[in-house]
């Protein structure tokens, strides 16, 4: 295992060390846990806000931030006790260390039920094998909340949730992988080879590992609802910019119908999943049903991101396609939005899901 310290200085994640300094003088990274925790203390609409104010000026940024709030931060939250708290959540507030979510594996992405990763029961201690796929902040982080089955034949109610701090004996790292976009992040294998962890690491009750998943990634989604806002947001403010300025026929090309048909479409994109995203995040402020809602944000959200990003390239044209503008980092970064923490046809099951339910019992 590489060593973590010394990576976390010079890796990708170095490009925005700087930037994670900041976000942690600003409780960025810990937007809604309890003050009584240690946490900033705000309501997840201002974690949605920030979250999309970052991502605005640096989508990889609001990426490390989201899984350090939402995917790890968010489980703990809810389910540790005081003692694991003490462990996994104090040091994971203030950018002293930061945490990653294990869901996927190489062989299941969008059913998440199907882990096979295992973990059993050895004496005092969980012994984990199995390997974890496309870990955000893999590399960096410095403790995972880990989904592994004790018992395959019980389906999703054999998984359990469990922490484990990096570096434990037994838990490797795959290669970084090589992305279109968010480039400033991580992205790993997690490999448990015969990986040792106290018992009680286990977190929530044995069998409730599905649900403390299903759960985090409702929160989740709203946080990457937000990123795809700001991704989209940059991409109009680039378009709307360069339109003024250059120049075609004698005149911006901001006067001409073409440029604001497209400048009116993605303007109506971002406003109608911002007001989703928000909407969202006040009904789980407000301790009501929200899985719908943060599904609907999200397949929104994303999808203005990746509309506008290319409306934006459309705009600048050739310079829309040079890497001197920031419209092709965004089209690249949007388009992750659509597939992490449930791809575009994931949150259209839970909004189909939702509807039928809700319907069903009329
Ligand atoms: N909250 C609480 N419980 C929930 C729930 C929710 N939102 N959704 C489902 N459940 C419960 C159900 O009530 C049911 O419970 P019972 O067995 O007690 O009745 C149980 O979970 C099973 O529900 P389903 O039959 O609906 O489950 P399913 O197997 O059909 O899967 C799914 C549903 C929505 C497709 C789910 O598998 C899913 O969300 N898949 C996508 C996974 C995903 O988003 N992965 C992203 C990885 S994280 C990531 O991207 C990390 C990163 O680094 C950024």
């Amino acid at each position: 295992m590489e060593n973590e310290s010394t990576e976390r200085k010079t890796g990708y994640f170095g490009i925005c060390l700087a930037v994670f300094t900041s976000l942690e003088k600003r409780g960025l990274l810990c937007v809604d846990i309890s003050e009584e925790d240690g946490g900033t203390g705000l309501d997840y609409l201002a974690y949605a806000i920030a979250m999309e104010e970052i991502s605005r000026g640096c989508a990889s940024t609001g990426c490390i931030m989201s899984v350090n709030n939402s995917l790890y931060l968010g489980p703990i939250k809810m389910y540790a006790t005081p003692a694991q708290k003490e462990t996994f959540m104090k040091p994971f507030l203030h950018g002293e260390k930061v945490g990653c979510f294990a869901l996927s594996e190489p062989g299941n992405g969008s059913d998440a039920g199907a882990a096979s990763t295992t973990a059993r029961l050895e004496g005092d201690e969980w012994v984990l094998n199995g390997t974890k796929a496309w870990i955000t902040n893999g590399y960096e982080s410095e403790a995972t909340v880990v989904f592994a089955t004790t018992d395959k034949s019980k389906k999703h109610k054999g998984i359990s949730a469990f922490l484990v701090p990096k570096p434990t004996e037994g838990l490797s790292l795959g290669q970084k992988e090589d992305k279109l976009g968010i480039r400033a992040t991580s992205t790993c294998n997690l490999i448990f080879d015969e990986c040792r962890i106290p018992k009680e690491n286990l977190l929530g009750e044995p069998g409730l590992g599905f649900k403390i998943a299903m759960q985090t990634l409702d929160a989740g989604r709203i946080g990457i609802a937000a990123q795809g806002l700001g991704i989209a947001q940059a991409a109009l403010e680039c378009a709307i910019d360069y339109a003024q300025k250059r120049m075609a026929f004698n005149e911006p090309i901001s006067k001409t119908q073409m440029i604001q048909d497209k400048l009116a479409n993605m303007e109506v994109q971002i406003e109608s999943a911002r007001l989703l995203t928000w909407k969202a995040a006040m009904l789980k402020d407000a301790g009501k049903p929200y899985t719908k809602d943060a599904a609907m944000a999200k397949l929104a959200a994303s999808e203005a991101a990746t509309f506008c990003a290319h409306q934006a390239i459309q705009t600048l044209g050739g310079m829309g396609f040079v890497t001197s503008m920031p419209a092709e980092r965004l089209y690249r970064d949007a388009r992750i939005t659509e597939i992490y923490e449930g791809t575009s046809e994931i949150q259209r099951l839970v909004i189909a899901g939702q509807l039928l339910k809700q319907y069903a019992a009329h």
